[in-house]
C-alpha cells in the first residue's frame, strides 16, 4: 500500500500566514502539522509516500520533509500545476500511485489515535473505498455521507444546504484503483474542482461497495486561524509530556505540563502549563498561560500570554493580555497605549505592530 499526502492547496482562509508559510507546515505544540501526518503515516506501516506540492510552496515543503530519511520512508514529490481539488490531485498523482491500494491523508488534517486500524480493516474487509466519518456540529460545511443499516455508505453530498446526516466526511480515506475510474467520470463542481466526495459517490453509482468507519476521537482540520489554535490545544492537552530542558532562574514557576527546550531561559516569570516553549526562547518578567506554544528563539518580554501560537523570532513586548492570537515569524509586537488591555490578534510573518 502507498499513500498520498496533500500539502499543495492555497490556504486562502489562513491568510495572511500563508503567504510565506504553507499552511501543512503551520506548527502545532512546535511541530508542523505535516510531521504528525507523516508519523502516523509510517505508524500504520506504509514506507512509500508521495506528497502533492503546489508550484508556489513545495520548496518549502520539500526543504522541511526532506527525502523521508528522518522517517526511513521513501517520499516521492508530486506538483500540481493548480488547486483544482482533492479528485484532482488524486489524478495528478497517478503516475505515482499506479495499480496500488492507497491511503489519502490531507495535510492539514489529524486524528486522535492515528489510521493503524483503519488500514488494518481496509486490508481484510476489501471493500472499494473506506471512508471515516466524524459527527459535526454544522455538516453544511462540509462532505455528508449517508448510511443504510450495515453502515455502508449510500450516498455523500458536498456541503449540502440540508444535510440528512451530521457525519461528516474526515480527510481521510483509503481506496482501490478502482477510484482512478471514477474520477475519470466526474466533472468538475460548482466551484470548479473535482471534488473526492464526487468520485466516491460515483464509485457508488458503479456498484461499488464504500464502507464507513465514524470517529470517536478528536479531528483536527486546521484550515482556519481558530482551527489551529484548537488543534494546538488540543496536542498540547492531550500529547505534551512535561519536559523541562531550558534554564529557568530562581524567581520563575513552571507548574504543571510544560516543555521547555534547551537553550530558552525563563527569567522572573510563571508559566502555566500545557506549554511549549521552544529552543532559544527569552521569557522575561512575563505570564504564559495554557495552551500556548512559542516559536524558536522568540522573545517575550512584561506580557501575558495565553491560548496561543507565537511562531519563531518574535518580539513580544507589554502585552498586558495577549490571547487567542496567532503570531507569524519574526513579528514585532508591542503595546504603546495603556488602553489596549486584552488582544486577540492574527498576524502574518514580518510585521512591526505598535498598539
Ligand atoms: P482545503 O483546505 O480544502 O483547500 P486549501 O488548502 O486551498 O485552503 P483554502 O480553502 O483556505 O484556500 O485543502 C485540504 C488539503 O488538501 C490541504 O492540505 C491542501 C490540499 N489540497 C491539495 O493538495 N490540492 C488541491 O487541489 C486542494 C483543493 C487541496
Amino acid at each position: 500500500m502507498k499513500a498520498l499526502i496533500l500539502a499543495g492547496g492555497k490556504g486562502t482562509r489562513l491568510k495572511p500566514i500563508t503567504h510565506t508559510i504553507p499552511k501543512q507546515l503551520l506548527p502545532v505544540a512546535n511541530k508542523p502539522i505535516l510531521f504528525y501526518v507523516i508519523d502516523q503515516v509510517k505508524e500504520a506501516g506504509i514506507k512509500d509516500i508521495g506528497i502533492i506540492i503546489s508550484p508556489e510552496t513545495g520548496a518549502y515543503i520539500k526543504e522541511a520533509v526532506g527525502d523521508g530519511k528522518r522517517w526511513n520512508c521513501r517520499i516521492t514529490y508530486i506538483s500540481q500545476d493548480e488547486p483544482l481539488g482533492l479528485a484532482h490531485a488524486v489524478k495528478t498523482a497517478q503516475p505515482f500511485l499506479g495499480k496500488s491500494t492507497f491511503l489519502m491523508f490531507l495535510g492539514d488534517n489529524l486524528i486522535e489515535g492515528g489510521v493503524k486500524s483503519f488500514v488494518q480493516e481496509f486490508e481484510s474487509n476489501s471493500p472499494e473505498a473506506l471512508v471515516l466519518l466524524k459527527e459535526v456540529l454544522d455538516p453544511r460545511l462540509f462532505g455528508v455521507a449517508e448510511l443504510n443499516k450495515k453502515g455502508e455508505v449510500v450516498h455523500l453530498v458536498e456541503k449540502p444546504k440540508e444535510p440528512k446526516t451530521n457525519l461528516a466526511l474526515v480527510g481521510i480515506y483509503l481506496f482501490t484503483p478502482q477510484i482512478h475510474q471514477a474520477i475519470a467520470g466526474i466533472k468538475p463542481s460548482w466551484r470548479g474542482e473535482l471534488e473526492i466526495t464526487d468520485a466516491i459517490q460515483k464509485l457508488l453509482d458503479m456498484g461499488k461497495k464504500v464502507r464507513s468507519h465514524i470517529l470517536k476521537g478528536w479531528w483536527l482540520d486546521t484550515g482556519k486561524k481558530d482551527d489551529l489554535l484548537e488543534a494546538n490545544r488540543v496536542v498540547l492537552d492531550s500529547l505534551l509530556k512535561r519536559d523541562v530542558k531550558g534554564d529557568i532562574d530562581s524567581k520563575s514557576k513552571i507548574v504543571g505540563r510544560v516543555e521547555v527546550k534547551k537553550g530558552a531561559r525563563i527569567e522572573n516569570s510563571t508559566v502555566r502549563g500545557p506549554v511549549s516553549i521552544a529552543e532559544g526562547c527569552l521569557i522575561k518578567n512575563s505570564f504564559i498561560g495554557p495552551f500556548t506554544s512559542i516559536g524558536t528563539s522568540t522573545i517575550v518580554e512584561d506580557s501575558s500570554v495565553g491560548h496561543s501560537v507565537i511562531l519563531e523570532n518574535s518580539r513580544i513586548h507589554r502585552m498586558e493580555r495577549l490571547e487567542d492570537s496567532l503570531i507569524g515569524t519574526r513579528v514585532e509586537l508591542r503595546r504603546a497605549d495603556e488602553r489596549f488591555k486584552t488582544v486577540k490578534i492574527f498576524v502574518g510573518c514580518d510585521s512591526s505592530l505598535e498598539l
